[in-house]
């Protein structure tokens, strides 16, 4: 069988099949046209070994010596051929290839392979989109006689050995997605999630790169895992110097059981390389959220709309008055959407009660939610609502009539002497793989958007799933499914509506879920320092238009920290921007400065949701710029943020990166201004700056070609810690 080379925007993916089995050979640079004889790579053998040389296959597997960690693990409860007229012998599978197609555009190939003695089929899907982003899943089919209890199947790719640093992503409420990066060495690096959901210290990517990969430079092979539920990502580095970068759904003991017949398929694993660092591997990501027909954003012409959340303006206390006034306060400054957070529904007063009774309380909204809808509609602004539909408060109509319906590790329910896994924020998980349950969940939502004008959910979901399991078995995978099943459905029978994945924030951000959703809340911290972070790394993958970003209260509410309206609305820019924020309560400066950069942020949003993200490579780690640059690179927005003291008495010279080198640009700096600062004396502790006087262009803006400004940078004028300084950047002539 002839290899099978795809290749686009750059990357190209060789898998050979002279072995029996598929090999991928090659993950990384497009290599061309012309493709040698692969006998050429077969490996020498060394010393105490196979005497064959080990097949690193696109399904690792023992029968062709592989002893790095198997990409098949399951087997027959022990069963043999003789007693059960099944094969025993299903632990230890020879997958080999019977079939391998190329689509006529050359990008996608389907592989199947098989291993008849053992009953298991698998059939491999991988597309390489334009722009470069890779994606790979298996379907496992049981094909023996008997029951197959699968323990896992894992999506591998190959890191090649100029790889030395791993680079990947962790965090916890409130600190979502903080890089962390260290020297590969022998050895297996797992980052395992148990939490039922993504988690908040989930890997959305683990990049293997060249030593010293930066944003900009070294060549990078990451992934990212497209799956909701429990999972692994791992980096297995063998001591014959080979590496697999990879990820599998991790399984509950017993927890999938294939029947003669029945398959499992694996989620998504994305993968993309770079030879321009972190910021290709980025790009790749983008474009094929934005190649998507169900993308929203710019590329689709529905561009997002500015929100005001009610959640840190008037958490539980849901009257209507102080409602309809935040409404007349939001639209005042431009807002588009505004979003009724938690407390609407039946018994619901404060986190104790109510979840899983999705009525609108009749005692706080008598006549319904139609007057504050149809004042939010009246002032010209859409509709969302808050709901959290997986779960459940003991306290509740729905679990006292169906005790049943509550996830727990018991076959009985807990009136009838099962056990409840421990309470997390008060609440208890609904077993969405009951269809009964799954049903009366959809009903009450779908009539909620019929009844309601409701552009919008805020879907939030906000504990992990312990000890989950359906009929005394582990069932995270079941009730993943059915959650997105539950997605699927809405979305069919209320196509306009949008949906945001919330998970306490952001401890359900991945490519699962965001293939039936249409932005994520990122972190329930709105404090823009901490934001700066988080919102860098969620859209190392994910494009900003997906990402919700909003000006919080002067105070943050998680951190206590202060910090002024400048950087906390340039911050909230580069993202879909809104207020989370009794703005009512804001000062006339504050008001202004919103106002401003909601006009600014409707002027921009075309280029913010369309472009290239860049990030600068700079020293000092408190010093930061990032941007977008126009596809086109006609125009940019820059953010220069200091995040912490500077070690140098000023931030000197700092290049734009991403620019076109040949054209000339004009560039302004746009926030602050003299207009959006205190009115109070020059050098007072409010002002952003710390300066006698500032660089020279700033005040009329700079002219210079794109090389100049990468290459030699412009001056930035000495931001005091924890401000930022946002720039325009606009093609001349
Ligand atoms: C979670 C979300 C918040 C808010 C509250 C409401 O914590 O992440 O944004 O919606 O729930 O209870």
């Amino acid at each position: 069988m002839h290899p099978l080379h795809l290749r686009t925007s750059g990357t190209s993916l060789l898998l050979a099949f002279d072995r029996g089995e598929a090999e991928m050979v090659h993950w990384g640079a497009d290599l061309g046209d012309s493709i040698p004889d692969l006998a050429l790579l077969r490996s020498p053998i060394p010393h105490s070994a196979l005497d064959v040389p080990v097949v690193a296959g696109l399904l690792p597997q023992a029968s062709s010596g592989w002893l790095g960690r198997p990409g098949l693990r399951g087997h027959r409860m022990g069963a043999v051929e003789a007693e059960h007229s099944v094969p025993g012998y299903a632990f230890s599978p020879a997958l080999r290839v019977v079939a391998a197609e190329q689509s006529e555009d050359g990008r996608s190939a389907r592989i199947v392979q098989s291993d008849a003695e053992a009953g298991l089929d698998v059939v491999s899907e991988l597309v390489l989109h334009e722009g470069g982003l890779l994606e790979i899943s298996h379907e496992l089919t049981n094909t023996g006689g008997g029951a197959y209890q699968l323990d896992e199947l894992g999506v591998v790719v190959p890191v090649p050995a100029q790889a030395a640093e791993l680079l990947d992503l962790t965090g916890r409420w409130c600190r979502e997605n903080h890089p962390q990066r260290h020297t590969i060495q022998q050895g297996t690096w797992v980052r395992s999630g148990r939490h039922g959901r993504t988690g908040h210290d989930s890997s959305l990517l683990v990049a293997a790169g060249t030593p010293g990969f930066a944003n900009r430079s070294g060549r990078v092979w990451a992934v990212h895992f497209g799956w909701s539920g429990n999972h692994e990502q791992y980096l297995d580095s063998l001591a014959d110097g080979r590496r697999m970068l990879g990820a599998t759904e991790l399984l509950g003991s017993g927890e999938i059981v294939l029947a003669p017949g029945e398959s499992y398929r694996t989620p998504i694993l994305y993968a993309a390389y770079s030879d321009r660092g972190l910021d290709g591997v980025t790009d790749a990501f983008y474009r094929w959220f934005r190649s998507r027909p169900n993308h929203v954003g710019t590329t689709s012409g529905r561009q997002r709309p500015v929100v005001l959340n009610t959640w840190e303006a008037v958490y539980f206390d849901h009257r209507l008055e102080p409602l309809l006034e935040l409404a007349e306060s939001a639209a005042e400054l431009g807002v588009e959407r505004f979003v009724l957070d938690d407390g609407w529904f039946r018994g619901r007063r404060d986190d104790h009660s109510g979840l899983g009774d999705w009525y609108v309380d009749e005692a706080l909204w008598p006549d319904g939610l139609t007057p504050l809808i149809e004042k939010v509609n009246g002032l010209g602004m859409e509709f969302g609502l808050w709901v959290e539909p997986e779960m459940v408060n003991l306290d509740s109509d729905v679990a006292r009539a169906h005790p049943d319906w509550i996830v727990g590790p018991s076959a009985a329910s807990h009136q009838d002497g099962g056990r409840l896994p421990l309470e997390w924020r008060h609440q208890h998980v609904i077993d969405l793989a009951n269809p009964d349950a799954w049903q009366y969940i959809y009903d009450l939502l779908d009539a909620l958007l019929t009844e309601n004008n409701i552009a919008y959910l805020k879907w939030d979901q906000n504990r992990d799933l312990t000890e989950h399991g359906h009929r005394g078995r582990p069932s995270v995978h079941e009730q993943t499914l059915a959650v997105y099943r539950l997605f699927d459905a809405l979305k069919a029978a209320h196509p306009g509506v949008e949906i945001e994945s919330c998970s306490s924030g952001g401890a359900r951000v991945d490519l699962g879920v965001l293939q039936r959703t249409d932005r994520v809340w990122a972190s329930d911290c709105n404090d823009a320092l901490e934001r700066q972070t988080i919102q860098r790394w969620t859209q190392a993958v994910l494009p900003p238009e997906l990402v919700g970003s909003h000006v919080g209260p002067t105070h943050s509410h998680t951190t206590g920290r202060v910090h002024d309206i400048t950087f906390r609305a340039i911050t909230a820019l580069f993202g879909h921007f809104g207020m989370e924020w009794d703005i009512r309560e804001a000062t006339d400066r504050d008001r202004a400065v919103l106002k401003r950069t909601i006009e600014l942020y409707k002027r921009h949003r075309g280029l913010l949701h369309s472009g290239e993200r860049v990030n600068a490579d700079l020293a000092d780690p408190n010093l930061k710029l990032h941007g977008v640059v126009a596809q086109d690179r006609s125009e940019a927005l820059f953010a220069a943020v200091v995040h912490g003291s500077l070690a140098a008495e000023v931030p000197g010279r700092v290049g734009l990166p991403g620019l076109d080198p040949e054209r000339t640009y004009r560039i302004e700096a746009i926030m602050p201004t003299s207009a959006d600062l205190p009115k109070t004396v020059e050098g007072d502790a409010e002002s952003p700056f710390a300066e006698i006087s500032p660089p020279a262009w700033l005040a009329d803006g700079a002219t210079a070609s794109g090389r100049f400004l990468a290459e030699v940078g412009l001056p930035l004028p000495v931001l005091r810690p924890e401000h930022a300084l946002l720039l325009r950047a606009t093609t001349v002539g």
